[in-house]
């Protein structure tokens, strides 16, 4: 596949002539999201050559059995499946008798395709020849409606260029999908109900076993000679579940036809009777119409770039990668509904299942906690308080843990465990404490304290227990270890002493300890509820001392660097740039036991370590174990690059700290792990947001003061982005020359530049 077809542009991604090899991949960087639901880059029109169908709503899934051969204890017994949901897009289309397929027309030239991101559309336009001769030029444009986000909306224009043609528009609506992923074609929806009247329709289905219940809408119109039509469908196709209608216009030769499309979803989380809703949406909807929705779309989306756009000047290539990384994470999650949450693929692909990984603490909350009001980033928080139960159950009933210890899930839709590989659920406890940290983070961001004692601080102490009753003492060593684990780097598995593990155990019983001191200070009676609550007593305060305390971590005193594990020095000690590039990726080319006994990281390990707790480290040491890990690291995870950016421009590697920038932001449009196909990486560009702004500027926030220190890269010319920083917008301009500071509000602000205080004026 040709990786370099995405032109470079400062606000869209656009792709140029029409090549059947790049379909899915097009389908996965062209997709649309609104938050409530999303859309792979599919055509409307029917198309036989390969492609990748998606459609998703947020938070419906479905559980998929788990099936092994040796069942062990423990074991999840589901992973779960977002689910590609019915087809609200498809619009059949016939001209001169033909059906019309991209796959069999004898020409396409002027293809091009343009994910308009300041926009918010999605647009596509074509000549094509059919085999019939028929020559026809065709304009497409989608997007989902910000503001009504259970709407989505199609423009489809055809115009003859070479005869009259008799054009067949035939919309419709189809529960009957399945996924790419599903096991032995099995079918997740059950259809319900078919109903229609006048120009629109509705298919309502449920999902089998969470029995998420779906209506699929959808309002067409149909256009010619440049009026509105008011034709109904000449007939309609109604099977269990799909309907179909057919529109019949004669088009003259140069003169334009088309039909617009109202679409989408009312779902059964929300709405009691959704077809009743569907029905209301789309008066809505049409109320508006269309140009008016276009409009309420382009100023909804100016109001995101208002907050959270980055300009990078002099360099095309690094501007669309920064911008495309913002664009997906606003269309993935805005933060309106504290149920949902962050899936890696967001509403790009099927892989990962849209559900909730570490990589939302670790990762996300960051940007979010930056760009968006405080709530967003504490209804993230709360979305793991309201698991806190579930995490309890799933220590206590799968691994036998006990006294409300809490075992977060690696992956989940609704608080329990949803992967269903052994060493990824069972042994990458890590994720707890990055949920810690997030909390740790969220009060040092916001200096919001409150959710602390409302909430956060259950969580700290179900986590503290939990570290607490994993590690076990070592006679030998007369230290506490944590045995068996896989750390973040997933190239590693069942290994003794992850130094990542075992430092951020130490960490959140540490913090949880402080934290319990602090709020019995301070919130006296939320003090007592919870202590009263969780039963914990001085005692038990004092065992998980003795843990913290005395942790061991593995480390090289000769080398000067921590161990990512117990014996990783013991390994064959080959860098990666002494690696044949053949041999790469390695998770493609070699077999899993060799993955796993070579010494080549997936991702920030060790590294990530230094990236959360940088303040309690010199950088001598931060120095010499990122060149030491960095030079093992494959980058297989989409996690890495964007750390290892941070913390080379920290150390003022700077044309590495550029390198893994490019690397980060363009991971999907210049498809460098070979998968874009697949669906896009949503949680990394997180990481690219946290590259440029913790990276390249510095960001950090100490003692409560927002402090930056900023470098830049040499191929740009400046780069400025805001911060929402405790409800004061400050703004930072940077170039070779000159640091600029501004700030939206009312009252002065000291910030920190280079360590020196600077005192800088609202409006000014
Ligand atoms: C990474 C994990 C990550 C997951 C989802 C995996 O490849 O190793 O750290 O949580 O992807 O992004």
């Amino acid at each position: 596949m040709n990786q370099d077809y995405i032109k470079p542009d400062n606000w869209s991604i656009i792709e140029e002539g029409f090549d059947r090899e790049q379909v899915k991949s097009s389908e996965s960087l062209f997709s649309i999201g609104n938050g409530a639901m999303g859309q792979r880059a599919n055509f409307e029109e029917n198309y036989t050559g390969e492609t990748f169908q998606g459609s998703y709503i947020a938070g419906i899934y479905y559980p998929d059995k788990t099936k092994v051969g040796w069942w062990k204890n423990g074991y999840p017994k589901y992973f779960a499946k977002v689910l590609n949901a019915p087809n609200w897009i498809g619009i059949d289309i016939e001209i001169n008798g033909e059906n019309f397929d991209l796959n069999t027309c004898t020409e396409v030239s002027n293809y091009r395709r343009e994910l308009n991101m300041k926009e918010g559309w999605y647009h596509r336009s074509f000549h094509a020849t059919l085999k019939n001769g028929t020559e026809v030029a065709v304009d497409v444009r989608r997007f989902l409606s910000l503001d009504l986000d259970e709407v989505g909306v199609i423009n489809y224009e055809i115009t003859p260029l070479n005869k009259d043609a008799k054009i067949i528009y035939k919309p419709y609506i189809d529960a009957g999908v399945t996924n790419e992923d599903a096991n032995w074609d099995e079918k997740f929806w059950e259809p319900l109900d078919v109903k229609k009247s006048g120009n629109e329709a509705f298919v309502t289905a449920q999902t089998f076993k969470t029995h998420f219940k779906v209506t699929t809408f959808m309002q067409n119109t149909i256009f010619a000679k440049g009026e509105k039509q008011n034709l109904s469908p000449i007939s309609v196709d109604t099977k269990s579940d799909k309907i179909l209608f057919y529109y019949d216009v004669i088009v003259a030769k140069g003169e334009k036809s088309g039909i617009q499309k109202i679409g989408g979803y009312t779902v059964s989380l929300n709405h009691e009777d959704t077809i009743l809703a569907a029905e209301n949406v789309i008066k809505t909807a049409l109320a508006k119409g269309y140009n008016q929705l276009l409009q309420d779309q382009i100023d909804a989306w100016a109001k995101i770039w208002e907050m959270s756009d980055i300009t990078i000047d002099g360099d095309v290539k690094a501007q669309q990668g920064i911008r495309f990384n913002i664009f997906q994470l606003n269309q993935t999650y805005l933060g309106k509904d504290s149920r949902l949450n962050i899936g890696p693929k967001g509403f790009t692909g099927e892989k990962y299942g849209g559900s909730t990984y570490w990589d939302t603490e670790a990762y996300c909350i960051p940007f979010y906690m930056a760009t968006k009001d405080q709530q967003v980033a504490r209804n993230l928080l709360t979305y793991r308080y309201n698991q806190l139960d579930k995490a309890i159950e799933n220590a206590k009933d799968n691994l036998g843990f006990t006294n409300g210890a809490a075992l977060y899930p690696m992956v989940t839709m609704n608080g329990e465990e949803c992967h269903n590989e052994w060493e990824i659920t069972h042994e990458e406890i890590h994720r707890n404490g990055a949920i810690a940290f997030a909390i740790y983070n969220y009060y040092r961001f916001t200096g919001d304290y409150s959710y602390i004692p409302e909430k956060g601080l259950e969580v700290l102490i179900g986590i503290a227990r939990f570290w607490h009753q994993r590690a076990s003492f070592s006679k030998n060593k007369n230290q506490y270890m944590i045995l068996g684990v896989t750390g973040p780097n997933e190239y590693e598995n069942n290994i003794n002493n992850n130094f990542y593990t075992n430092y951020i155990a130490k960490w959140c019983i540490d913090y949880a300890a402080e934290q319990i001191q602090k709020v019995s200070l301070e919130y006296p009676s939320d003090h007592k509820r919870i202590i009263e609550k969780v039963k914990l007593s001085d005692a038990e305060l004092q065992e998980w001392n003795k843990v913290a305390g005395n942790m061991y971590f593995p480390r090289s005193e000769e080398m000067g660097i921590y161990l990512q594990q117990d014996g990783f020095l013991d390994k064959d000690l080959v860098r990666v740039k002494d690696l044949d590039r053949s041999q790469r990726p390695i998770n493609q080319k070699w077999s899993w036991d060799r993955v796993l006994r070579s010494p080549y990281i997936k991702q920030a390990d060790v590294l990530q370590c230094f990236y959360f707790f940088e303040d309690h480290f010199s950088k001598e040491e931060l120095e010499r174990n990122f060149d030491f890990y960095e030079s093992f690291t494959v980058h297989e995870s989409s996690l890495s690059p964007c750390v290892h950016s941070i913390q080379a421009a920290l150390l003022d590697k700077m044309d590495m700290a550029y390198a893994f920038y490019l690397r980060t932001s363009r991971l999907d449009l210049d498809d460098y792990n070979k998968e874009v196909e697949e669906g896009c990486h949503i949680t990394s560009m997180a990481g690219t947001w946290m590259s440029i702004v913790e990276g390249f500027g510095g960001m950090r926030v100490k003692n409560d003061a927002l402090h930056f220190s900023p470098k830049i890269p040499k191929e740009w010319g400046g780069y400025s982005f805001k911060i929402n920083f405790r409800n004061q917008i400050v703004k930072i301009s940077v170039n070779h020359q000159e640091t600029k500071l501004s700030l939206e509000g009312t009252q002065e602000l000291t910030v920190f530049v280079n360590g020196t205080a600077v005192l800088v004026q609202p409006n000014n």
